[in-house]
């Protein structure tokens, strides 16, 4: 959400000087019109990380990084777009203004930011506790799973007395009212109703931290046998277990594309302790959509590391799907001989460990080995089986080559040939598509799986055309007249379309970090300060007119197929071919202005 207006965006990023903020962090040297320096963002020997001071960007030719100051600071500190608006205006002595909120806002962001306190408070306690006489059962138990003192300090690893109220007593010191405490979860009523208890007792405390670096809930675990062996604070204000997990926030700071996700804090903490700091854990819950898009903010790839019984190996082939229809790449290890990363860390070893985040395997070869396990393949008929389960799971990989990579190692173990497994998650493919949209009869012709249009290329003309537009008004306005919302399919390119309208009215000239600053997903700002960093002037005025008529083209023509292949009634699609062989004839000539 935007709160701020986009004038204050603007002046904030003018106050501040991209090269001058850059080199806080980057040795730039000038050169030609840029300062280049190593890229902060991917290792390298050469520098290939470029500033411009005119254009107010910088592009790295190596790893494609690019934006304005403010995707600076958010990619640099792994921050989001307020936070970085925050961080410039401070830096130019900018006063951002008092967000205007309703009274109920006001007191909603009160209590949260009493509870965070609260919260904070507890944290102490519990640390405190732990070092205080009552806590030596619990350091002694830390030691014997050796966990160090400056990780536990860390991680703020603390102790809850087992006196039921000490955690009460403590906070109606601090001035917490019975009502804040009830709302944080860790004190709550007795069961026949006379009074209050805490809700963690004799426990080991783990204080569970936001990304902004909150303590925002606990998990707590029994010291010795008993149930259950971990509890969790219910869900709150300012705390919801899909949108966790634990040690993310110390992931984050590795600046890794790559995290390792396991399932309990022990296993989280011992591998950070082993040196490998690009670790968090899912805290048993089942993993939901919600953590896969927390983790998209920080990486790109995923070692799922769960532990190898039953239990563990379901939770992972259950968390494959939502990571990989969340965009991450996936890949799979898991601890030999039913222990699990923290267990095995203690017996064999960081190198050891290492060398099993390098076996990790890619998902699919995981989810094959998986349904392989249920079957004997000697017997024929497990074989059939086996087969078929498999093509199953291969059907649902959207990326043909990446299929076909998979069939060949279905049919190795089946001994069936990959003709018959090809064909075979073919049908499960189209059968998967004919149930999800059923079309009359006229359409079915026009109904194919796959529109033959490239995604690349698709996304190239739409780069072309904002270029475009962003170089020349009038052309712009004209485009206008063309080109709908419906015709875009980048949602960045067609948002960035319809922002260049208000850029245009309000100046003669548009700077493409002005474009960048209406975005606030560091993705969406890469994307649009990359189209600008990369252009390259066209020959001629002539070539760019053929280049950009066939974009439309492309873009209109792409749109009406997709169109007509959804199409459920005769006259929609007279229409609709009409319409296409309109856009055939369209043929612009492009002002220049
Ligand atoms: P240690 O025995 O301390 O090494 O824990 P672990 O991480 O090996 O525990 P386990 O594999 O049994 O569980 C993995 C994760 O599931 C834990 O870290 C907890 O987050 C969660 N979990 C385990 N037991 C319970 C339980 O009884 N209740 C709840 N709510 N969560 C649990
Ligand atoms: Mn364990």
């Amino acid at each position: 959400m935007m709160y701020y207006p986009q004038e204050l965006i603007e002046e904030i990023r003018m106050q501040n000087d991209i090269v001058d903020v850059v080199s806080q962090y980057v040795k730039l040297m000038p050169k030609g019109s840029s300062h280049f320096g190593l890229c902060p963002f991917h290792h390298e020997k050469t520098p290939s990380f470029s500033v411009d001071r005119d254009k107010q960007m910088y592009y790295c030719f190596g790893c494609g990084a690019a934006g304005n100051v403010y995707s600076f600071l958010m990619q640099m500190e792994n921050c989001d777009f307020p936070e970085a608006v925050k961080r410039l205006a401070d830096r130019a002595h900018i006063t951002l203004p008092e967000k205007e909120l309703s009274a109920q806002a006001k007191e909603e962001a009160r209590q949260k930011q009493r509870l965070y306190q609260l919260h904070s408070s507890a944290g102490r306690f519990y640390y405190e506790m732990l070092q205080s006489p009552r806590g030596e059962a619990a350091r002694e138990y830390l030691k014997n799973r050796q966990m160090l003192p400056q990780i536990q300090k860390k991680f703020g690893i603390g102790y809850a007395p087992s006196g039921r109220t000490l955690l009460m007593e403590h906070l109606q010191a601090e001035g917490y009212s019975l009502r804040e405490m009830l709302d944080s979860g860790l004190v709550m009523p007795n069961k026949d109703g006379s009074g209050y208890h805490d809700r963690f007792y004799d426990r080991l405390m783990f204080p569970i931290i936001d990304v902004q670096g909150r303590v925002i809930a606990f998990g707590g675990r029994v010291l010795s046998k008993g149930e259950p062996k971990y509890l969790n604070s219910p869900e709150t204000k300012i705390f919801s277990k899909r949108r966790q997990l634990f040690g993310l926030n110390f992931a984050k700071n590795a600046k890794r594309k790559e995290l390792i996700l396991v399932e309990g804090y022990m296993d989280m903490i011992s591998i950070y302790q082993a040196g490998f700091h690009h670790v968090a854990a899912s805290l048993g819950t089942a993993f939901h959509a919600d953590h896969a898009k927390l983790m998209k903010k920080y990486v790109q790839d995923v070692i799922l590391l769960y532990d190898s019984d039953e239990a563990g190996t379901n939770a992972a082939l259950r968390a494959i799907p939502v990571l990989v229809k969340n965009g991450l790449r996936v890949k799979v290890t898991q601890v030999p001989d039913g222990k699990d990363p923290d267990e095995f860390l203690r017996h064999n070893g960081a190198q050891a460990f290492a060398k099993l985040l390098v076996d990790a395997v890619h998902y699919v070869s995981f989810q094959i080995s998986c349904i392989q396990k249920k079957y004997d393949l000697n017997d024929a008929e497990h074989r059939v089986r086996f087969t078929v389960e498999a093509a199953q799971a291969l059907a649902q990989i959207e990326n043909e080559i990446e299929r076909n990579v998979f069939v060949g190692e279905v049919a190795r173990l089946s001994g069936v040939d990959t003709a018959a497994i090809s064909r075979e998650i073919e049908k499960l493919r189209q059968k998967e598509d004919t149930d999800s949209r059923p079309l009359l009869h006229e359409g079915r012709a026009f109904a194919k799986k796959e529109i033959p249009y490239s995604e690349k290329g698709l996304l190239e003309a739409q780069k072309d055309i904002l270029l475009y537009c962003a170089d020349h008004k009038e052309g712009y306005l004209k485009m206008r007249e063309i080109l709908t919302a419906e015709d875009f399919t980048d949602e960045t390119c067609r948002q960035a379309f319809y922002v260049l309208e208000g850029l245009w009215e309000k100046a003669g000239v548009i700077y493409p970090a002005e474009l960048t600053g209406f975005f606030e997903e560091i993705e969406q700002q890469q994307m649009i300060a990359a189209i600008f960093a990369s252009a390259v002037p066209k020959e001629s005025r002539a070539d760019q007119e053929k280049a950009l008529n066939e974009e439309i083209k492309l873009l209109k023509r792409h749109r009406l197929d997709k169109q007509i292949s959804k199409c459920t009634s005769a006259e929609e699609l007279q229409n609709l071919l009409a319409q296409k062989r309109r856009v055939e004839q369209l043929y612009i000539t492009i002002l220049y202005g």
